[in-house]
């Protein structure tokens, strides 16, 4: 994988420089770019801006780039939300592995949050130039955050991750607040239901830093995908597995009662 680990060169070279592709990978060796399919990747922008106006070709391809980051963590974000209701399920319940896709997902979420800190360096003469040539892409029509959403509950149903947990409590004769009221001593399935409650701060994070973005980029014009623009965004904020939240509320009521 890494070209440069067979050589220990005296002087900085740059890494596609340090060591011909056929010495560092073997026959068999796969090699860096075809492990990756660095090709097809990096072949994937394409600004509708032409080259000629370099600025706004850079602007459109940091934007670009920023959406399809999202949707590639995105991919990630969903198979561990997938392997976690899996693990959860029974007859395994099995709340540690849970716990590490739940984990991790939550991370992966908190990162896509953070794409909004680069966003805000999006030029806004630029992106008015190339965002009439979106026509209605939104990423209203992203059909891996409509997936997300379902993962989490956010239609209603309860998810399969979810209901996996809410079942693992009641086999234990637990209730929300019961289980906040044992914790930590109570083990893993307060563990888990942090990890939940870590993945769920993190969705609203990504929802609220969304809402700021749209508020600093677009204002008070509507969005590309037909919407009225921020005001559909705050109406939609909603945060998963609500009872989680109602218990630690219910934690401090009792105490204050
Ligand atoms: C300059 C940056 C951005 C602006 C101004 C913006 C603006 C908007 C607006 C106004 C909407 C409402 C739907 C519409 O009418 O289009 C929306 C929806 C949405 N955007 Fe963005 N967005 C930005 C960046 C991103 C990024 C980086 C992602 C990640 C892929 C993203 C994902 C979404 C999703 C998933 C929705 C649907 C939300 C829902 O239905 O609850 N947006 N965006």
């Amino acid at each position: 994988m890494d070209r440069t680990a067979a050589v220990t060169p005296s002087a900085p070279v740059p890494p596609s420089a340090a060591v011909p592709p056929s010495a560092a990978e073997g026959d068999d060796d796969i090699g860096y770019d075809s492990y990756l399919d660095l090709e097809a990747l990096l072949s994937s922008q394409r600004p509708t801006t032409p080259d000629s106006e370099a600025f706004t070709h850079a602007s459109e391809h940091f934007f670009i780039v920023a959406h399809q980051s999202s949707e590639l963590w995105l991919k990630q974000v969903l198979l561990d939300l997938e392997l976690a209701a899996h693990a959860v399920a029974a007859p395994a319940r099995d709340l540690e592995l849970c716990l590490d896709h739940v984990q991790r997902a939550a991370r992966i979420v908190e990162l896509l949050a953070e794409h909004f800190a680069v966003l805000d360096r999006l030029s806004l003469s630029c992106f008015a130039r190339f965002r009439r040539r979106l026509g209605t892409a939104s990423g209203a029509a992203s059909e891996q955050f409509r997936a997300l959403n379902r993962a989490l509950g956010l239609y209603g149903d309860k998810s399969a991750l979810y209901q996996g947990f809410l079942d693992t409590l009641d086999e234990r004769a637990l209730t929300p607040v019961e289980m906040y009221r044992r914790a930590p001593q109570i083990g893993a399935v307060y563990r888990l239901a942090e990890g939940l409650v870590d993945l769920s701060q993190a969705v609203r994070r990504w929802q609220l830093v969304h809402l700021g973005a749209a508020i600093r980029q677009i204002g008070p014009s509507p969005g590309t995908g037909g919407s009225e623009g921020v005001d559909f965004l705050a109406r939609r904020m909603a945060a998963p597995f609500p009872e989680l939240w109602q218990a630690r509320a219910q934690l401090h009521e009792a105490q204050a009662s």
